[in-house]
């Protein structure tokens, strides 16, 4: 027998009262046109179309848009910019369509508008939210004036595999940072007041799990235990939900065998049901017609599954546009489903403002002022300089002295066109500083003689697909021998070299996964022989992921992984280099020392064998390499040195409930004034399901003057403790807990506290 209690029956009750679940938040004036609206019409507000322009990373670009926008079968656009030509398109569905519905106005505005920040990798490595927020601010600041009105950002996808080219795009491994950048993502491009006209729609893409995919190839294979999921990778689209975020884009991948866009578990039970989440979900570049491919039936199958899984709009693939009115008269899918989705779309449209006025953010003067102005690109050259993460430093070689004598070589210190990074279409590689003009620049005392040293690759083939988008690998005219001459002839005039060396920017980012993460043949080449030289060496790297660089790292060198900086990116490698800014990034991903090792994290857990320091058959460990990464999480140097000490707990037992506060003293003990992300980790010693060993639970940004020292204290709250366990409930269970605090992941001061 069924039994009610109290609260049971008065909630069934207010639902027969209001026939409708949407009746208590729903919109009069969206109700009101829902009701003037046809089948027809409703399934065109749930189609998204590119004109071209943009990058167009599926099969299609849309065609006939004007006459598809006038005839009501068009919700919103993508790929264009600029308040002319939107305004071009606004009029024709305000002006010539039935119902005059405005349309919703997307970009890929990933890091940066046209002022290009880091790639989102690098930015998460300064472990600022604050200011990653600040850069989220900006960019849409910068994107409304431009006419846009929905941002395809944040991407918040955990990725553990540095194989996968779109670890550029994210935060990296860990879902506790992962989610606090999420959360100053979507609050930078939300604002306070959706409806400002310097503010825009977020969409937390890719849901879910897009970073997991098989084997590090792109759009492959998902297949993970729920467990899994909700510990570790469901976290920062929760967190973009918690702080509002107004639209979802699924992923490509599938999920236990049904792909995200047409997985109901997913966007219905997880999304909607469980987090509450009110807002639109979009579909991924062609994802809904994908699912034919995926083996899930035709156009017309795949589209009702993902309408039906609670999919709202249809990007680019037209499947719901030339389908789902079809299914309705064949009864497989209800009017009311597609009303539902069609509701969600267009309070979206109520909530930013465009039925007061469509033209909102279409203000010609607007990109003039706003866009790309000084203190823009300011914030550019400080998130960048930020976001650089010394790997080390022998001899101090870093920072230079601003009158030093230097050979500036490798083929990316003067290359323009591979600053900006990955995914940043709406940006542009001309305005971007290059290391040489950074220098000069910044030390224009500074003796510099340039050279390239190598290509990026020798490699042809390779090069032609990298080229895709422009040349971002230009394989020299000079053979590789004479580039490498003119390098030692340049080095050899030089009191220090400063070679500039890494991936090209399409080297990561979408479909652009590597087997081998290594730095290519033709650059270890060049590195090999300037170490040669025995003149002291500093390599700036660049690139979109963790590399593999046993062999570099062994060198007696400066490595500073600068990532992709952005269009200020000469400038702020500059400032770190001569040493204007001490650098405090620290990673975000675990850099393996092999591709071997991979997936690797910092949070895993123990086996029943753990391996032994020394060589043990019969243990969890490889036969030609350690566990240990090459630089662990959490990892990055300065020019000064911190000394932690003292780490504390305000209890030593707590209730469920209850907070706890640990604190460290941390202090300058160099030479040099910095700052240093303090890190906290927590073990949770016995639980009923196997815990990982560490996990990142807080950390603080504190700048200390050199010779100072300060206490450093974070506090864990309850959720902090908590889990999903094997009844996917968010628990935590008593017992010892482990606190680990200091420098990175390995850290090793500890103190324990008992939970009630
Ligand atoms: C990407 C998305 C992007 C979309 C639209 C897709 O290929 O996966 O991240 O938002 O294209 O450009």
């Amino acid at each position: 027998m069924i039994k009610y209690s109290g609260m049971g029956l008065a909630i069934i009750f207010s639902l027969l009262m209001v026939p409708f679940a949407y009746g208590q938040n729903s919109i009069p004036e969206v109700e009101a046109l829902l009701a003037k609206m046809t089948l027809e019409e409703k399934i065109g507000q749930l189609n998204l179309l590119t004109p071209g322009g943009g990058i167009a990373t599926g099969a299609v670009v849309s065609k006939n848009v004007e006459q598809k926008i006038k005839a009501g079968q068009v919700g919103g656009l993508f790929g264009v910019s600029g308040p002319d030509r939107i305004r071009i398109a606004q009029e024709m569905a305000v002006n010539h369509s039935r119902l005059k519905i405005p349309l919703l106005i997307g970009s890929d505005v990933i890091h940066g508008y046209k002022t290009t920040f880091p790639i989102p990798l690098g930015t998460s490595c300064s472990w600022d939210t604050e200011l990653i927020q600040r850069t989220a601010r900006i960019a849409a600041i910068e994107a409304t004036a431009d006419g846009i009105n929905w941002n395809f950002s944040p991407m918040v996808d955990i990725a553990r595999d540095p194989r996968w080219g779109r670890i550029a795009e994210g935060a990296g491994e860990d879902p506790f940072i992962g989610s606090a950048i999420a959360k100053a993502m979507v609050k930078g491009y939300q604002g306070e007041d959706i409806s400002a006209a310097n503010t825009m729609l977020a969409c937390v893409k890719h849901f879910a799990l897009y970073g997991a995919s098989e084997a590090g190839r792109d759009y492959h294979t998902v297949d993970m235990s729920r467990i899994k999921m909700f510990n570790q990778y469901l976290p920062p689209y929760k967190a973009a939900v918690e702080v509002g975020v107004f639209s979802v884009m699924t992923s490509f991948n599938d999920i236990d065998g049904v792909p995200a866009t047409g997985n109901k578990w997913l966007l219905n039970d997880v999304l909607r049901n469980q987090w509450g989440f009110t807002g639109f979900v979009v579909s991924d570049y062609t994802s809904v017609n994908e699912m034919t491919a995926h083996g899930l039936g035709d156009l017309q199958s795949v589209s009702t599954l993902a309408l039906k899984a609670g999919l709202d709009m249809d990007m680019v693939g037209e499947g719901f546009l030339s389908t789902l009115k079809k299914s309705v008269a064949e009864g497989k899918i209800t009017e009311a489903e597609i009303t539902t989705a069609c509701r969600r779309v267009l309070e979206a449209k109520y909530k930013l403002g465009l039925f007061d006025d469509p033209y909102r953010y279409l203000d010609s003067n607007r990109p003039k002022e706003s866009i790309l102005t000084k203190e823009h690109r300011q914030t550019a050259r400080q998130v960048a300089a930020k976001s650089f993460v010394l790997l080390k430093n022998h001899n101090d070689i870093l920072p230079l002295k601003k009158d030093s004598k230097i050979a500036l070589v490798g083929p990316l210190a003067d290359s323009r066109k591979n600053m900006l990074g990955t995914w940043a279409p709406t940006g542009d590689s001309d305005l971007a500083i290059t290391v040489m003009e950074g220098f000069k620049n910044v030390a224009p005392e500074a003796e510099i003689t340039y050279a390239k040293g190598a290509n990026i690759s020798d490699n042809n083939e390779f090069a032609k697909k990298i080229n895709v988008f422009g040349p971002r690998i230009e394989i020299d005219r000079k053979s590789p021998e004479k580039l490498l001459k003119d390098a030692l002839i340049a080095a050899n005039k030089s009191d220090v070299i400063v070679a500039v060396v890494g991936e090209a920017t399409e080297m990561s980012g979408e479909a652009a996964s590597r087997t081998d993460i290594s730095i290519p043949e033709s650059q270890k080449k060049l590195i090999r022989a300037l170490v040669a030289t025995g003149k002291p060496v500093a390599l700036v790297l660049m690139s979109g992921r963790p590399l593999t660089i046993p062999e570099e790292f062994d060198f007696p060198v400066a490595i500073l992984q600068v990532w992709h900086p952005g269009v200020e990116a000469g400038n702020a490698v500059a400032d770190v280099v001569f040493g204007d800014y001490n650098p405090s990034g620290k990673l975000t991903a675990t850099w393996p020392r092999n591709v071997g090792q991979i997936p690797i994290y910092h949070s895993v857990k123990n086996t029943g064998r753990p391996a032994s320091p020394k060589f043990e058959k019969f243990k969890s460990n490889y036969l030609d390499s350690p566990n240990t990464p090459l630089l662990p999480f959490g990892y990055g140097l300065s020019y000064t040195s911190f000394e932690y000490s003292n780490l504390t707990l305000n209890k030593t037992k707590i209730n469920q409930d209850e907070t706890i506060n640990a604190s460290i003293t941390v202090a300058n003990t160099g030479n040099y004034d910095g700052e240093e992300v303090v890190q906290l980790y927590l073990r949770d010693v016995v639980r009923s399901i196997t815990p990982p060993m560490r996990q990142l639970k807080g950390f603080k940004k504190v700048f200390l003057k050199k010779g100072e020292q300060k206490t450093v204290t974070i506090q864990l709250s309850p959720d902090d403790l908590k889990f999903y366990n094997s009844a996917m409930e968010f628990v935590s269970e008593p017992g010892e807990f482990e606190v680990f605090m200091g420098t990175d992941s390995n850290c090793n001061l500890k103190q324990s506290f008992i939970l009630n």
